[in-house]
Order: C-alpha cells, then structure tokens, then sequence
C-alpha cells in the first residue's frame, strides 16, 4: 500500500470532520465523509434517511460506502459515529490504512453537537441530549475501545490532527 488511508472513527462530536480535513491537507490526500458521501448519494439528508428510511436502511448505505472506500488509498475518511462499530465496515476499512479514535468527554460532545443543531443527529434528538450521550457512549466504548485513542480533551484541532499524523507516520 503506497498511501494507507487514515479512517477516523469516534462518538459524533468528537471532531472527526475537522480533524480529518486537517490531515487531508497536511498529507496531500482526499477528505472523505461518509455522512457526505451518503447524503450526496441519496440526495437526502441524515435526518430525512432516518425519517423516512429508517436507521436500519441507513447501516445498510453506510456499509455500501465503506465497501467501497476499502478499496482505495490516499484518503483521511471521516466515519460516521458508529460505522467502524459494525465488524464488517471495520475489518474492511482497517485493511485499507491506520485506523484512530477520536475521544472526549460527554459535556465536551454535548457543546460541540449544540453548536451546530442538534436536529442534523437524529440520534441525538431527544429532550435530554446528555442523558442519551451518556447512554449511547456506554453502549459504545467498549467497542471504541479496540482502536488506537486520541484524547481530545482541551486540544485544539490543529493538536490532535499532529497528535494523529505523529502516530501515523510512527506505525
Ligand atoms: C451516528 C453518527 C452520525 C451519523 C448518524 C449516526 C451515530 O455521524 O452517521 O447521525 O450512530 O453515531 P457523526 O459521528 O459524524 O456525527
């Protein structure tokens, strides 16, 4: 592999997008987001696919996308919050390239996702946001666990994105 991807996964908030258009830059490869990407497809957005599709149509596109992604290089693909959870889209994507966790803490989850609406994650549209991101990190971090942790706690993220590229070019 000439240039492994670099596949950023994490609970939403976590600054994937961010991160990973920073990297992109850095390292002269394409940004991918597979949210994007499947909005762009679809011609719809999340919120309307869960609306309208359901949740269970919408793993099935996010599993399209990471077939596909698997099989190229030169990417940072930022994932939507629980497509590297599935084994499959992991065990496919994680051939393709290094794979890095994004972590923060919930109060940190809940700031970011309330800077932009929080109707754009439907998973997150509730009466009480922390209580469900509390619950749904509980339900996740073992699972998150498995990948290499960034903590990006009280960084900026032009420091997580170096804290990254470090660990990428060490590997
Ligand atoms: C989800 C995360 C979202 C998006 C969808 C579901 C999740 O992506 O894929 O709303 O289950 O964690 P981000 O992590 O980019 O917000």
């Amino acid at each position: 592999m000439n240039r492994p991807n670099i596949i950023l996964t994490g609970f939403m908030g976590c600054g994937k997008t961010t991160v990973g258009k920073l990297l992109a830059r850095q390292l002269q490869y394409e940004f991918v987001d597979t949210d994007h990407l499947i909005e762009e497809r679809s011609g719809m957005s999340i919120p309307e696919i869960f609306k309208s599709r359901g949740e269970a149509a919408f793993r099935s596109l996010e599993a399209t996308v990471a077939r596909e992604l698997g099989a190229g290089e030169g990417m940072v693909i930022a994932t939507g919050g629980r497509l590297m959870l599935d084994p499959e889209n992991a065990r496919i994507l994680g051939m393709s390239g290094s794979v890095f966790c994004l972590a923060a803490r919930p109060e940190e989850i809940l700031q970011r996702v309330s800077r932009k609406s929080q109707a754009a994650r439907p998973l997150l549209n509730s009466p009480d946001p922390m209580a469900r991101i509390v619950e749904l990190t509980r339900e996740r971090e073992e699972s998150y666990a498995r990948f290499p942790q960034i903590s990006t706690s009280g960084k900026s993220p032009q420091e997580v994105m170096q804290d990254i590229l470090a660990r990428f070019r060490s590997r």
